[in-house]
């Protein structure tokens, strides 16, 4: 097939601001990661050309008669932007690997994400949208006191590091502040979740879901750092650093609540190919998870939480992108003409 790869590289972002957080483009992809997908795409055969997801798109995917997506792109700017160029992709017929318009849409903001997952009666931690900083706190909110901070629509940890915890409404009022300022996006205050982070990742579509051994990050093993959240910090400046445990040692009850929920999340947000389901457990509720947010365009870069887990089970960082693009593949009713190599082969890291 031919097969464009479509991404947004960093180095092709607007220019930002000078004022901009540190992290402002830390959800954006890199040359060395969209090596890392093509190869793996070409080892099934197929003719693989690499692009940016931008405005001269539509032509030079005619110009190249692609047949198919395979779809990258975090998006530059806007509210919907993870659903901008699948919206392209939909207008022009041609098929994309992972979610779609609604759903990347809907999943980016996580305020939003919760507010289908609480219809569902799916547990997520209580919460409030903050539109500006003077905002009445509603007082259902106040009683968790500490709470937690983040912009609504970011991921990687974007503005999110200790001082994410908030203990009274001075400093929840000073950090919302903060966050409108920096990321110009409303701030999503929730009751701080104490306890591990686990993460639940797959690739497929029902029924053939593939589900991979659950990760958490045992917080404690970050005493040293002194940081007690999954921030921008410790997902990329201590990228190398970073310590979990995939297989997660957890009961079989909780281990099996957890990719329930994984999988009730993925079906009422219409999440498919590949999805990361990101929780805290409750310390002080007997590990009771709580789902933060959904991933509809999880990083799978070679150093990507999903690769981690992908790994923790024996497959190679290209057999996880080659199998999210057999997901689309089967999805779409398209078939595989070539015979797949063995991807094992193709070590890319
Ligand atoms: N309500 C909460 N209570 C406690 N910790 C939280 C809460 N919300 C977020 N965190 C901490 O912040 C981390 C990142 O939060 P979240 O997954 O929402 O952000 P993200 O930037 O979208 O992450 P990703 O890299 O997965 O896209 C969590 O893994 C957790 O450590
Ligand atoms: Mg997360």
């Amino acid at each position: 097939m031919r097969v464009a790869l479509l991404h947004n590289l960093a180095e092709n972002a607007p220019q930002p601001n000078l004022d901009a957080p540190h992290d402002i483009l830390y959800e954006l992809d890199h040359p060395k990661n969209i090596e890392a997908y093509k190869k793996a795409l070409e080892a099934g055969g197929h003719e693989v050309f690499a692009m940016e997801g931008n405005a001269y798109l539509a032509q030079r995917l005619k110009d190249l008669s692609i047949d198919i997506c395979f779809n990258q792109c975090e998006g530059y700017r806007g509210d919907s932007r993870e659903a901008q160029v699948p919206a392209l992709l939909e207008m022009l017929g041609i098929p994309y690997t992972g979610s779609k318009v609604l759903a990347l849409a809907l999943t980016l903001d996580k305020a939003m994400t919760k507010r289908v997952l609480l219809y569902h009666g799916l547990p997520t931690p209580p919460f409030q949208e903050f539109l500006s900083a003077d905002d009445p706190v509603d007082p259902r909110l106040a009683a968790h006191f500490p709470l937690f901070a983040k912009p609504n629509s970011e991921g990687t940890g974007m503005g999110i590091d200790d001082r994410s915890i908030v203990r009274d409404e001075v400093e929840l009022r000073e950090r919302v502040a903060y966050l409108r300022e920096a990321y110009h996006e409303p701030v999503l205050v929730e009751k701080y979740v104490e306890g591990n982070d686990v993460t639940v990742g797959l690739v497929g579509n029902y029924p053939d879901l593939h589900l991979f051994p659950i990760s958490m990050i045992d917080n404690s093993l970050y005493e040293t750092t002194g940081l007690h959240v999954y921030g921008a910090e410790l997902k990329i400046d201590l990228g190398d650093a970073y310590q979990y445990q995939c297989p997660a040692r957890l009961p079989d009850e909780l281990a099996a609540e957890l990719r329930r929920l994984t999988i009730e999340t993925i079906r009422v947000t219409g999440t498919v190919d590949f999805a990361r389901v990101d929780f805290r457990l409750d310390r002080n509720d007997h590990n009771r998870p709580y789902i933060l947010e959904i991933n509809s365009l999880p990083g799978i870069t070679p150093i990507s939480d999903l690769t981690l887990m992908a790994e923790a089970e024996g497959w190679s960082h290209a057999r996880l992108v080659y199998s999210v693009f057999e997901a689309a593949l089967k999805r779409h009713g398209l078939q595989i003409e070539v015979p797949l190599q063995d991807y094992e082969e193709v070590r890319v890291r």
